[in-house]
């Protein structure tokens, strides 16, 4: 898949309208395309920076949008690659390896004709692959009246910076290998964390060209159960746990998408006594980070920050991040265990547990 990149992320929602004003009002995205109103299922695209987040949902229990809702709730259903060529892009997927789900074809609905095929990705997560260039990625969108074109002033996100997936124990050294042999991703880096009686895996598999990148976790079995499992549990298998949006401000963000009603995971005081050890002077951005709670960590190449919504759906499985990257190309070790230990601690206020 070379010359490939994101064409975009796929949601499928229990209500498409409804979830598009939740990433409207509080993400800042605007809406550019929807399918007609009157039709079954109802799709509607986002855009913000290179983002595009399309929505679907439908009133028909029979539809596949149904049944995956009802599966796994809302969350990603798709991570769809725009591809020079559709049909070689497939054969050279499947031929080593991908699972075939839909052939190449064109489909013409109500408002332009997209070449498209799909493979399978992880769970019941696919990837489409779409002709790169055509201009909506969807056969039955329609652009929104002045809308395509016309991105809105001050935009708090450029791009997806990563995916997190949950997959059970024992399948993230294959998903990561079916993801070098069938879509020549290569995998970045490699963890084993342990915090308390848990533990778990990561390893980050990265396309050298598109960039898509996907932080793969497992949890291990010799410990006790704890959130990889809970996510799994909830959401019925492996499936995308976050999406991390890439922010050119992270404080901004924090401050706008905050002042939406989006709730952060928070940090306890006591991780900025001891994250200048780690990542080196921070200055007077320190208190700044430490108000609003957000974790900075370094890899050779450079600093990064990141925070975590508390998840805005009902089973608690998806939720989003913020990232903004000064020079860092990876992930500091530090942020996949605060992160960690940040889910912990709303887990335990869920339960009506003393939280830190
Ligand atoms: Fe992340």
């Amino acid at each position: 898949m070379d010359r490939s990149r994101l064409s975009h992320v796929h949601l499928y929602v229990g209500d498409a309208c409804q979830a598009a004003y939740f990433y409207r009002k509080a993400f800042g995205f605007r809406p550019i395309a929807e399918s007609p109103a009157a039709r079954q299922p109802y799709t509607v695209l986002l855009a913000q920076g290179d983002i595009r987040l399309m929505l679907t949902s439908t009133t028909n229990a029979a539809d596949p949008v149904a049944r995956y809702v009802a599966a796994h709730g809302d969350g990603v259903a798709d991570i769809a690659i725009a591809v020079p060529d559709v049909a070689q892009a497939f054969r050279a997927a499947v031929e080593r390896g991908a699972d075939p789900i839909m052939e190449p074809s064109a489909r013409t609905g109500t408002g332009c004709t997209v070449v498209s095929a799909t493979v399978r990705g992880f769970g019941d997560v696919v990837h489409t692959l779409v002709e790169a260039g055509t201009p909506l990625p969807h056969p039955t969108l329609s652009p929104i009246d002045g809308a395509l074109g016309a991105p809105s002033d001050g935009e708090l996100l450029r791009a997806i910076d990563h995916f997190a997936v949950c997959v059970p124990t024992g399948e993230l050294d294959k998903t990561v290998s079916r993801y070098q042999e069938a879509f020549g991703f290569d995998e970045v880096f490699s963890e084993f964390i342990e915090v308390g009686e848990q533990a778990m895996s990561s390893k980050v598999v990265r396309h050298p060209s598109s960039g898509i990148t996907l932080t793969i976790l497992e949890p291990d079995a010799s410990h006790e159960p704890g959130q990889i499992d809970t996510f799994l549990l909830s959401h019925g298998g492996a499936g995308v746990q976050h999406v991390a949006f890439e922010t050119g401000d992270i404080r901004e963000g924090v401050r706008r998408i905050g002042a939406q009603g989006v709730e952060f995971l928070k940090t306890p005081a006591a991780y900025y006594d001891l994250v200048e050890d780690r990542v080196g002077e921070l200055g007077a951005e320190l208190d700044d980070l430490r108000a609003r709670g957000i974790l900075a960590d370094r890899d050779e190449w450079g600093l990064l920050l990141q925070i975590f919504t508390r998840s805005p759906y009902a089973r608690r499985t998806l939720f989003l991040e913020l990232i903004e990257r000064r020079g860092a190309r990876t992930f500091g070790s530090g942020n996949i265990k605060g992160l960690y230990e940040a889910v912990e601690r709303e887990q335990s206020r869920e339960d009506g547990a003393d939280a830190v």
